[in-house]
């Protein structure tokens, strides 16, 4: 019998951790899985038996018919880019309808919001932040100056349309006379909007009762995040973050359940580190041994296609995700990527004007400053991917992740060999693992 019900799965770094597999593995145990922030900006990669599948929007449940997909009032929503993801999913033979909910409190990304996030980079020139240009960005700004619209919002044609024209006059001049770019025509906006109404209506629901409801059927629920923790508005690397909370808190806020109803957390993970976009990354390697980690780690941005930058695994941010997360668990993944380099290193402190530091809070230029520090520790220069067992796992990869686990005070209960499905070592089942109880305290 599962004693953690509602799982919540985060990344514990800049993203791009492999969350999306995980996710779809653990759905096989799992009833519904809930997306509680971020937008489209998101990308989970599903491979299964070599077919790869990207979501952003729609939850990783998506592949397994028997379990409900939600979206929670978190998440910003992109409708044009939904409806073409349920279409996409459909065409592979799956009926994500029927198992698709939206909460009516998800904020609507409109054009305006493209617009915005683009022209704003724009203006930002060297000090971008390197945003994937969907709207994420302007269309949290909106829910936060409630002036924003949501789903819910349009199934009220009338006061959608006087709405609608008021937020746009308000960002056109912005475009116009700040930016000095292009206008959105409200027209044209409106009826786009109008035209989603009856195609969404009946994926319209309270995402909240509905998690009350399995919640008191027992059922077992996996909160699925996207991006990563060190991109929190207000614990990562600010400015250079998105615009939502990444953290495990943000699974309660952005889905309606009550904090005290999070059972477990765990943290994904990648056995080094990656970062799309601009800000401080201090264990960045910009040398042969980041090539090696980029080309065989495939690292290119899901959503974007950019290259990720690459580096070492930053023990010092990890721990500070654990401890903002409450994180139970790791799940690491790519492990493989380090087979053939000897040897591994791991940045355990940072120095700052020649003084050990911690993690400098809130200030991404002090973040910046900061040099890794490393310990090394020997390769082992053997195949681990696709790897099933961990009784055939190298001995210097089993210290290796014994290692993190000790550095950071947290289990590593799942290993991830490769990218589909079944190249995964799962060590301990998180939703039965009683993490909380056998924590020190
Ligand atoms: P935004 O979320 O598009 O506003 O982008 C803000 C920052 O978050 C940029 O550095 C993006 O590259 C980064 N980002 C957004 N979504 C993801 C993701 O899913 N994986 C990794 N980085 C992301």
């Amino acid at each position: 019998m599962d004693t953690n019900r509602n799982l919540v799965l985060l990344g514990a770094q800049w993203g791009d951790e492999g969350k999306g597999k995980i996710v779809d593995l653990l759905t096989a145990r799992a009833d519904a899985v809930v997306r509680f922030q971020g937008g489209h900006n998101a990308g989970h990669t599903l491979v299964i038996k070599g077919a790869r599948t990207v979501l952003h929007l729609v939850p990783s449940g998506a592949m397994r018919e028997h379990v409900a997909c939600l979206i929670g009032n978190g998440v910003v929503v992109n409708v044009p880019h939904l409806l073409e993801e349920i279409g996409s999913l459909e065409q592979h033979g799956l009926d994500i309808r029927s198992r698709l909910q939206v909460s009516p409190g998800c904020p609507l990304i409109l054009p305006h919001h493209i617009a915005l996030d683009l022209a704003a980079e724009r203006a930002r020139g060297k000090q971008a932040i390197g945003t994937t240009g969907r709207g994420i960005g302007p269309c949290y700004e909106d829910k936060a100056a409630r002036r924003g619209l949501r789903i819910g919002d349009l199934l009220k044609p009338d006061s959608f349309s006087d709405r609608l024209r008021a937020v746009m006059d308000y960002h056109n001049f912005i475009l116009e006379h700040y930016y000095r770019s292009e206008t959105m025509d409200f027209h044209a906006t409106l009826d786009e909007c109008l035209s989603w109404s009856g195609i969404l209506q009946p994926l319209i629901g309270d995402v909240s009762a509905r998690l009350e409801a399995l919640r008191q059927q027992g059922r077992t629920v996996i909160f699925e995040g996207a991006q990563g923790m060190m991109l929190d508005v207000d614990h990562g690397t600010y400015p250079f973050a998105t615009s939502s909370n990444t953290t495990a808190a943000a699974a309660a806020t952005g889905s309606g359940i009550g904090p005290l109803d999070i059972d477990v957390v765990m943290g994904v993970v990648k056995a080094y580190a990656t970062r799309v976009g601009a800000g401080p990354f201090p264990t960045e390697l910009e040398d042969d041994v980041g090539q090696h980690l980029a080309s065989r780690g495939h690292e290119f941005g899901a959503t974007t296609g950019r290259p990720r930058r690459c580096g070492w695994l930053d023990i010092v941010a990890l721990r500070r995700a654990v401890r903002v997360c409450g994180i139970d668990t790791l799940c690491v993944t790519k492990l493989d990527v380090l087979d053939h380099l000897d040897p591994v290193r791991i940045c355990t402190g940072y120095e700052y004007e020649g003084l050990e530091a911690g993690f400098p809070l809130y200030n991404a230029q002090d973040l910046e400053a900061c040099r890794p520090v490393y310990e090394s520790l020997p390769g082992w220069q053997a195949g681990t991917a696709g790897l099933r067992s961990y009784e055939d796992m190298p001995e210097n990869a089993k210290t290796y992740l014994s290692r993190i686990s000790e550095l950071v005070g947290c289990p590593v209960s799942i290993i991830s060999t490769g990218a589909d499905r079944e190249d995964t070592i799962v060590l301990e089942n998180p939703f039965s693992g009683g993490y909380r109880e056998t924590s020190p305290e």
